[in-house]
């Protein structure tokens, strides 16, 4: 599927933003693992979420869409080995955290998902999950997988390699579902939805002391039900309407109920650390995670070094701050960046694309990129290649509000993974997005 977003005069009105995948997805394990009946409002009802929750009755859980929300059940039996392939689509954090939960409850099945997944890497969790006992076959530490009945560890340490949020999310999963202890050292502070959720459901983290930035250590203790799970808005959809804002002319635009989760939301810094007038209010917490409305307004921008330690709390979000650089004034750079190269798309090279078709002076470095900003009208009639990656598409499809005569991306499909009422939404505050052929 094509789109084509057109040059508009302003934005403005009042959204409420779509709930949260990475949220979406963990509260269907965790709830799972609970097994009691429980409600959860505000489901992002996506391709990712839906691949995980059809994965996940595969295996036993019991649990239902129901109009706006999600009913999980009491099962009357344990989980079970899967009769069936489980297909994670494009999604990585549907089958990394799927992969931690089967090892840790000791069942069988195999794990298949689209072109994209099939080549992301799945050796950062296959090695601890074999440390930790899980029996895991895997084709070169790609897709297809299987894994078969596994024996987890107690007290498993790990330092992860990479600062990834679904390692980390994986193993704490398999130690969770296997009742054991675990250790984990991250070498940056990536998204902790996961162990929030945990110590919401009564579970037990510890981080240490504080001069150990990173470590985490769950002490398993069992879970407690509740009848209720509120999911906040996510902010990596919020992301696309505050850039928007940002960079259109006359705007004011209010996201209601958007997640301030501060490993989450770092794009906020960066682009107040940009100029960008964004104010937040009705700040509150709702199950253990922060929420609160964004008020942005059109700004004018300013290119900055983005500080390397904010990386993995932005790591979604580089998409779109790159279109927003491409409307700031002069350098902003951005290293340290090398895990955009494994996502749904290699990123970097996706971004340095679409800015070659719009004669956006850049350098594209094997960890980053530096975008010379303040282009008045973007004018192309050449097509953008999303590569079939939904940041890539609606990054794109907001930059063609500061278009001459439109700009047509191609491949938007996967849109539907994490944010289908984009088009809707967005058109809804004022931009001109549309099905092309
Ligand atoms: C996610 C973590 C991030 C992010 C992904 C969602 C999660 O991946 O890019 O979209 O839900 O845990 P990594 O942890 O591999 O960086």
């Amino acid at each position: 599927m094509n789109l084509v977003s057109k040059p508009i005069n302003h934005l403005e009105g009042e959204i409420i933003c779509p709930g949260d995948k990475s949220i979406s997805q963990r509260v269907l394990i965790i709830g799972s693992l609970l097994n009691c009946d429980m409600e959860i409002e505000g489901f992002l009802d996506a391709y990712d979420p839906n691949s995980t929750l059809n994965a996940l009755n595969k295996i036993g859980a019991s649990i239902k869409k129901n109009n706006s929300s999600v009913i999980l059940t009491k099962r009357p039996n344990g989980f079970v080995d899967a009769s069936e392939e489980l297909d994670l689509g494009n999604s990585g954090t549907g089958i990394r955290l799927m992969l931690g939960l089967v090892s840790g409850l000791g069942i069988g099945a195999s794990f298949i998902g689209d072109s994209s997944l099939s080549k992301r890497p799945m050796s950062r969790v296959i090695d601890p999950l074999r440390e930790m006992g899980a029996i895991i076959k895997s084709f070169n530490g790609k897709l297809p997988i299987t894994v078969s009945k596994s024996n987890i560890i107690n007290s498993y340490s790990y330092k992860l390699p990479v600062a990834s949020a679904q390692v980390k999310s994986c193993l704490l999963l398999a130690a969770i579902a296997s009742k054991n202890d675990i250790n984990l050292i991250e070498p940056k502070i990536t998204r902790d939805h996961t162990e929030r959720m945990i110590e919401y459901f009564g579970g037990a983290i510890n981080y240490g002391d504080a001069s150990k930035i990173g470590n985490i250590e769950l002490s398993y203790r069992e879970l407690q039900s509740k009848s209720n799970y509120q999911i906040v808005g996510d902010f990596s959809s919020a992301s696309f309407i505050i850039v928007a804002s940002l960079i259109s002319y006359n705007s004011e635009v209010l996201i209601k109920n958007v997640g301030l989760n501060e490993t989450r939301c770092g794009l906020l810094k960066v682009l107040q650390m940009m100029g960008g007038e964004i104010q937040i209010t009705q700040n509150k917490e709702v199950c253990n995670e922060k929420v609160g409305d964004i008020l942005v307004k059109s700004s004018n921008l300013e290119g900055i070094e983005v500080p390397d330690s904010i990386i993995p709390n932005i790591i979604d979000e580089i998409p779109i701050l790159s279109i927003a650089a491409v409307f700031a004034n002069g350098k902003t750079l951005i290293k340290n960046a090398s895990e955009l190269k494994v996502k749904e798309s290699d990123r970097l090279s996706a971004i340095s694309n679409g800015l070659d078709k719009l004669k956006i002076r850049h350098e594209l470095f094997d960890d980053g990129l530096s975008i010379y900003g303040n282009y008045d009208e973007l004018d192309t009639s050449e097509v953008i290649d999303s590569y079939g990656d939904h940041r890539i598409a609606m990054s794109f499809l907001i930059a063609g509000a500061r278009s001459k005569n439109g700009l047509k991306v191609k491949n938007c499909g996967n849109i539907k993974t994490s944010f289908p009422s984009f088009k809707d939404i967005m058109n809804s505050i004022g931009m001109k997005i549309d099905e092309k052929n």
